[in-house]
């Protein structure tokens, strides 16, 4: 296999959730390579399970069967502890709606993310800034959510998401929330951060503008990869 295969490798991805006497068989043997660096768009209809994929590649809940391996690390093996530190150094979140805290400022907001992996105040909050002036939000800093655009919530999602330097940002449907302008600043951003950074990114979106730029596009159907809809699978 190659470099570019071995980033980040599922295999055989079951998953299926029992409530009561029923059972959810939500992923039934899903088969996935993404690429270091590669802006992948995952695409599927509404309870295809794409939020489901996207909690198992990032280490918030554990497959029923199957492997998802970050260097050839399955990250379905560890421990509660090892986990909570794949999570908070190696995987940056954004979800449609923003998750920010209230009551903290966009510095704090992104701050926090390094403190809870163990930098210093000032060093979190110095990255912070710079991430915050990145995202093109230095005017911002001491704004709190709630004076905050909507476009603006999200830019500092996705600040808070790269503050610990992940190896992948996982979002789930970013600008599923946004009007179409705003939406497209949030992909302009995300196209200049793997530009920039090389940041691999997975996305699931509902967006044809964002799935139509992204490297590849593949779609979840009865719970595997059934195509990809552009590029190679
Ligand atoms: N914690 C859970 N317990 C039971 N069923 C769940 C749970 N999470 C998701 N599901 C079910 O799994 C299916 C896939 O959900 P989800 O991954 O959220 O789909 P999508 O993000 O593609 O809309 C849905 O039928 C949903 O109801
Ligand atoms: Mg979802």
């Amino acid at each position: 296999m190659s470099d570019r295969a071995a980033f980040i490798d599922v295999e055989n991805l079951v998953k299926t959730f029992v409530d009561g006497d029923d059972r959810i068989a939500v992923l039934q043997g899903l088969t996935l390579s993404i690429a270091r660096g590669e802006v992948l768009a995952i695409v599927g209809e509404s309870g295809a399970g794409k939020s489901t994929l996207l909690h198992l590649l990032g280490g918030l809940d554990t497959p029923t069967s199957g492997s998802v391996r970050f260097e050839g690390r399955d990250i379905t093996s560890l421990g509660t502890a090892e986990l909570d530190l794949f999570r908070s150094e190696e995987v940056g979140f954004v979800f449609q709606f923003h998750h920010l805290m209230v009551e903290f400022t966009a510095l704090e907001n992104v701050a926090i993310g390094g403190m809870v992996a163990g930098a210093p105040r000032a060093a979190a909050e110095a990255r912070a800034r710079e991430l915050l002036v990145n995202v093109g939000l230095e005017a911002r800093l001491t704004h709190r959510p709630p004076k905050l655009s909507g476009g603006e919530r999200q830019r500092v999602a996705l600040a808070r998401a790269l503050v610990n330097d992940p190896r992948v940002v996982l979002a789930d449907e970013p600008t599923g929330n946004l009007d179409r302008k705003t939406s497209e600043a949030v992909h302009d951003l995300i196209w200049d951060l793997r530009e920039r950074l090389g940041q691999t990114f997975v996305i699931v979106t509902h967006n044809a503008g964002l799935a139509q730029r992204s490297d590849r596009t593949v779609e979840l159907v009865d719970g595997r990869i059934a195509a990809a809809v552009s590029g190679a699978v």
